[in-house]
């Protein structure tokens, strides 16, 4: 596992998300006018794929269980690029309320037995946090993240990294303040959590939230102040030892994100945690609009693609 760890987050490299869940991905399309079917969702996926050079930048690729089928993992293979796989089965309502528990526990173990045959080597599952005057409330957190525990046991079981994935939502009119508190409270008890439960902290991936203001607030956050606040509460709550820090977009712009993460890598303390990125939205938002489910598009979007690969690359390394 630590081998696979330090293929996915080496000097100037991350992960690309590309594991939109049926749901997401007709979203996205739907935004362009298209629509979403598994044909389509191939094309495009393999275009990403298929570009020329990604292999400098992404270290790894998270897919969803659709591309797995259509053999897309072979194309990453090939390039030295590692496959992984987002391994829960999405949202649920949490006793009625607006909160929302991920799922997936029941057939994980089995899940992850077949992908680990076809030369998967790490997993990820994304549990949301919703930030409110109420919320995250005690219970729910409680819950959620003793899920999130049960599945970092079962890919350990199976020999596949696990990258967890506690996403504090951009939603709301939050302060950022707010949102370094909740960071902070989530990625804490997350961690004792993870401490109780004897795993080798060295094994897993952090992939989570960057410290912002609610993007109904009014406020924008420069750089700077995103990278004090994310590395402060950062600080606080996550042991240096684990394996790495991989962010999340969340909904920043592609810049945003970019400059963000720059930012961020710069300011951190030499001895800290390895960090990188692991965008879906950010990464996808430039080359899919190009791309417009055109044929004829190809060539121009992987430009896109690659251009916005290798910015993000060096704001992983603090470069740009
Ligand atoms: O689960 C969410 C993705 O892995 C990250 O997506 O960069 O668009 O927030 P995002």
């Amino acid at each position: 596992m630590q081998e696979t760890i330090n293929k996915l987050l080496q000097f100037g490299k991350g992960i690309l998300a590309a594991d939109e869940s049926t749901h997401t991905i007709e979203k996205r399309f739907a935004s362009l006018g298209l629509i979403s079917t598994p044909e389509l969702n191939k094309k495009y996926r393999e275009m990403l794929f298929t570009t020329e050079g990604i292999e400098n930048y992404l270290g790894g690729v998270i897919l969803y269980d659709e591309s797995t089928k259509q053999n897309l993992h072979n194309i990453l293979q090939e390039k030295g690029i590692i496959a992984g796989i987002k391994v829960d089965e999405g949202l649920e309502s949490f006793n009625g309320t607006e909160e929302q528990l991920t799922k997936g526990l029941d057939t994980l173990d089995m899940r992850l037995k077949e992908y680990f045959d076809l030369g998967l080597k790490f997993t990820k599952w994304r549990g949301v946090f919703k930030i409110t005057d109420i919320f995250p409330s005690p219970s729910f957190l409680e819950e959620n993240l003793n899920r999130m525990v049960e599945y970092v046991k079962i890919s350990i079981q199976n020999n596949m990294v696990p990258i967890v994935e506690p996403e504090i939502l951009l939603d709301g009119n939050h302060t950022t303040t707010r949102c370094a508190e909740i960071s902070v409270v989530v990625w804490q008890m997350l961690f004792d959590k993870l401490k109780e439960a004897n795993i080798d902290l060295k094994n897993i991936i952090l992939k989570t939230n960057m410290v912002l203001p609610g993007k109904d607030s009014g406020v924008k956050a420069a750089p700077l102040e995103v990278a004090e606040a994310t590395l402060r509460s950062l600080e606080k709550s996550v042991p240096i030892g684990i394996g790495g820090v991989v962010f999340l977009s969340g909904g920043q712009t592609p810049d945003e994100a970019t400059n963000n993460l720059n930012e961020i890598v710069k300011r951190r303390k030499d001895a800290s945690w390895t960090i990188s990125f692991s965008y879906s939205r950010a990464l996808q938002e430039e080359v899919m609009a190009t791309w417009a489910g055109k044929g004829e598009n190809i060539i121009s979007a992987q430009k896109v693609f690659l251009d916005r690969l290798e910015r993000v690359s060096k704001a992983r390394n603090g470069q740009l």
